[in-house]
């Protein structure tokens, strides 16, 4: 069994509440950090561990910490970016859901490091039912001393809010977020300034997702050190990930960095293996923006070692035959999934959700869909996919935001490594007008 330090208690009755949370050892972190720490030590902590932001970048926690501008007379903000609405990912709603005093407690000692006096968790319109949950959950802390005035006796205060978006998926890229935050609508802006320097209401503000903040719960109780031991190199510390798809056990499972991807797809501890004993043909393995790989370059790098679930080894082999951990979103797709078909519902996500902003997203994620629509529905000729690749390269690093990249991306790895697929899709309509 692989250690958890997230989901440790998460099967225990009432859990959700103050009362059982607390008594399983709940918000000894805060005890711990503003009892005993200074504000720095606790940041000294988190960057000891080397945890990396789970948002999907995987930019180191503790360094992002220490940009923010300490130096600045203007507040500082803690935003917890709760939007998570990448396809395939769902981890944070089950955290949420499921323990949401973790994220409160994370969100205190995250707080008091930064010297945040307000912080908000920013999370998505379709979530209501968890903006409740919060919202329960913060008014528990209220009342028993660990928000608000005075925290535990100590001279820290601290105010937290939950503010739902409208759902839009770019309202999770951080800048945007910030616009939405601000009641504005949620256009990414230009960086620089990055939000340690100019962020909400242009004050000095962290933007980490929601399970980045509740990973410094166990980092502040064991110590940096220690959870820097779990894991493998600079992957450090255990992961959440959403598994769906063509598997035996769809859910969330949290692993500790390291775990060989073929262990995680065909043990019983996880996913159980394929579904219907059918074979694997691919997977997207950190959320619908990352490059998918076929079966046998999930399981194996191209150096024909074994994969495994870290940062570094799913990217081994950059975008040619490797992939990202991303924000852990696992989808496995069996022999029978469509490739094109799959990417097709993708390119209608990304079309939707762009803001439009800049025009080789606005135009580029438009052109994408209605090319595959053409192939998916046997009207798209062999011509049209290097158009898809070229139209997938010309939004590449042109863009605001990484929304752009993230539409591009499956696209260019999909026509790659299963070009043939398209090659027959295209053939339907050679063959249509053959038979004219
Ligand atoms: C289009 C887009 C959507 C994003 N959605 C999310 C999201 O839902 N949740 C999230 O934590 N990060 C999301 N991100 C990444 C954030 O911009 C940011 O990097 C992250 O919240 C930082 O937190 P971390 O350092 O803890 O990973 C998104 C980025 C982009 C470009
Ligand atoms: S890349 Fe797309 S979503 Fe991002 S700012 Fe440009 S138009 Fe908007």
């Amino acid at each position: 069994m692989g250690r958890k330090l997230l989901l440790e208690h998460i099967n225990e009755p009432g859990i959700q509440t103050f009362e059982v949370y607390r008594k399983k050892g709940g918000y000894s972190s805060v005890e711990k950090a503003l009892k005993t720490m200074k504000p720095d030590d606790v940041t000294e902590e988190v960057k000891k561990s080397g945890l990396r932001g789970r948002g999907g970048a995987g930019f180191p926690a503790g360094m992002k910490w220490s940009f923010i501008d300490k130096k600045s007379e203007k507040p500082r903000y803690l935003v917890c970016n709760a939007d998570e609405s990448e396809p395939g990912t769902f981890k944070d709603r089950y955290l949420m859901e499921k323990i949401p005093h973790i994220l409160i407690e994370g969100m205190i000692t995250s707080s008091y490091a930064l010297g945040a006096k307000t912080s908000y968790i920013y999370i998505r319109g379709e979530y209501m039912y968890i903006v409740r949950i919060l919202e329960k959950a913060i008014e528990e802390a209220y009342a028993n001393g660990f928000l608000g005035k005075n925290i535990l006796g100590t001279d820290y205060s601290l105010d937290l809010y939950v503010h739902p978006g409208a759902g839009a998926y770019i309202c999770g890229e951080e800048t945007a977020l910030l616009e939405s935050l601000e009641g504005k609508r949620g256009n990414p802006r230009l960086k620089p300034p990055f939000p340690a320097i100019a962020g909400l209401y242009a004050c000095p503000t962290v933007v980490n997702n929601v399970e980045t903040i509740a990973a410094v719960v166990p980092i502040i109780n064991m110590g940096g050190d220690e959870y820097s031991k779990i894991g493998v190199g600079k992957s450090t510390g255990t992961k959440l990930i959403s598994a769906s798809g063509h598997i035996n056990k769809p859910g969330v499972y949290e692993i500790e960095l390291g775990l060989p991807v073929e262990e995680f797809i065909f043990s019983e501890e996880y996913c159980g293996g394929i579904w219907k004993d059918r074979r694997m043909k691919a997977v997207v393995a950190g959320g619908s923006s990352v490059p998918i790989l076929p079966a046998n370059l999930i399981l194996t790098t191209a150096k024909g070692e074994p994969r495994l679930m870290t940062y570094e080894s799913l990217a081994d082999g950059g975008f040619a035959t490797g992939t990202m951990l991303g924000s852990g979103g696992f989808i496995v797709l069996d022999e029978t999934a469509s490739i094109v078909e799959n990417l097709y519902t993708f390119a209608r996500f990304y079309h939707h959700e762009s803001c439009g902003q800049c025009s080789p997203c606005r135009e580029g994620t438009g052109w994408m869909e209605k090319i595959l629509h053409r192939l998916q529905n046997g009207h798209g000729k062999k011509e049209d996919i290097d158009i898809l690749v070229d139209v997938a390269k010309k939004i590449e690093g042109n863009t605001i935001c990484p929304l752009g990249d993230a539409a591009a991306w499956p696209v260019a790895s999909a026509v790659r490594h299963f070009r043939k697929e398209f090659e027959e899709a295209a053939l339907v309509h050679a063959h249509k007008e053959l038979v004219a």
